[in-house]
């Protein structure tokens, strides 16, 4: 009995690797390394002294999915596997929409096949939009700013549909809202390919030296330093949460078994908000290093501010965040300083 892992040699699958081999479980990884390397999946196996079964696969390839579920036995299947970047899928939709949505159809289909029908499908707090209500609940209106957002909440659709055509489906959507940090050993981490696009990446790469300074993307916003204001998560208290959420799928308490006609759908976030300019503060604290920034004009589709309501998380997974903004900043830098190249230096 094993679980897939797609996506699993990217960031948040390779720490949900380790989480859930720690646990017990099998695991077998199913990636094309498309925005990734197979090298974190040998760390993963340094980590935690077992083995992860890796199949280089694309989700797009139904065939090729269905032999591998069949291969392994697997029971249930964690799904990771898409494209991020939110401006790559403003100039490129129909990538987007072919990945995420296209290729998440054919896992399912797949799945379907062999019998396989718990999932727990990697969503986003993107899908919320411009918020209209603070903090953000599960039921806020969807109404996303963006084709990656759009095929996020695509996917959400069709697994609301697909639960209510066959209720023997086991479908978990966890709406992530920002993901940082990295396992404490430093082994495994974010390695993000080109400029990086999210914070965290490019203020640990200013920290560092490989870039010279951090723009600030507004600093007139209505918030209390005007930088806008995320919920940034630890990745290790994220895939906790995918493995809460993993256990409410196969052992429902009585609260779920009562509502088996629906997906469970959670925010993962800490519920607290952090500015641009606090951000930057605390990881000069837990570098010693200065980071230099300037301001810049805002990023069109950006909010002010985007926190998450952490109660459902807590009544239905009993699960909330532990880990706190140092700690976050901290295992950032340790893994940037182990692995100034990411991944490439063992390659050397
Ligand atoms: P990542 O790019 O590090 O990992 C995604 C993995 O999927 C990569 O290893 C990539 O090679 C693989 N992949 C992509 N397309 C594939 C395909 N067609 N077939 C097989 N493998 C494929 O990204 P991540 O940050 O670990 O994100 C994981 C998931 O979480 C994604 O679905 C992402 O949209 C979602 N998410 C991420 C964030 C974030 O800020 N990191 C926030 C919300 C949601
Ligand atoms: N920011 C800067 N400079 C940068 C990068 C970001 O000032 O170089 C600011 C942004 O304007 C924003 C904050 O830092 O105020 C966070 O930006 P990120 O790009 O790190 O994160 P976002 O909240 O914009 O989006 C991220 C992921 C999305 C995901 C979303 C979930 O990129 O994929 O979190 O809430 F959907």
């Amino acid at each position: 009995m094993s679980v897939l892992v797609t996506g699993g040699a990217g960031y948040i699958g390779s720490h949900c690797c380790v989480t859930f081999l720690e646990a017990g479980h099998d695991v077998v990884v199913l990636d094309n390394l498309s925005n990734s390397s197979a090298e974190s999946l040998t760390r993963v196996a340094e980590l935690t002294g077992r083995s992860v079964h890796f199949e280089q696969c694309d989700i797009r390839d139904r065939a090729h999915v269905e032999t591998i579920l069949r291969k392994h036995s697997c029971e249930s299947v964690v799904h990771f596997a898409g494209l991020k970047a939110v401006g790559e899928s403003v100039e490129d939709p129909l990538r987007y929409y072919e990945n995420n949505v296209g290729g998440t159809v054919q896992l399912l289909s797949a799945m379907q096949a062999c019998n396989v029908k718990t999932i727990i499908f990697s969503s986003s707090a993107t899908v919320y939009g411009e918020p209209q209500s603070l903090p953000l609940r599960e039921d806020h209106p969807t109404a996303p700013l963006n084709p990656y957002g759009e095929s996020k909440l695509m996917v959400e659709q069709i697994l609301k549909d697909l639960k209510t055509s066959d209720p023997e489906w086991r479908i978990a959507i966890l709406r992530y809202f920002n993901p940082t940090g990295a396992h404490a050993s430093g082994l495994i981490g974010e390695d993000p390919r080109g400029v990086p696009n999210n914070l965290m990446p490019f203020i640990s790469q200013v920290a560092s030296g490989r870039r010279e300074v951090l723009s600030i993307f507004g600093d007139d916003y209505p918030t209390e330093d005007g930088t806008g204001v995320r919920d940034y998560i630890h990745v290790v208290d994220l895939v906790e949460g995918h493995l809460k959420a993993h256990e409410a799928l196969i052992k429902p308490s009585e609260q779920l078994q009562a509502n088996t006609s629906e997906c469970l759908t959670v925010n993962l976030g800490t519920g607290t908000g952090y500015s641009v300019q606090e951000m930057v503060r605390a990881f000069e604290r837990a570098s010693n290093r200065a980071v230099a920034t300037q301001i810049a004009p805002r990023r069109a589709g950006d909010s002010a501010e985007v926190y998450a309501s952490t109660q459902k998380a807590s009544d239905v997974l009993d699960w909330t965040a532990g880990r706190g903004l140092q700690d976050m900043c901290h295992d950032t830098w340790n893994w940037v300083c182990k692995n100034p190249k990411g991944y490439d230096d063992s390659a050397e």
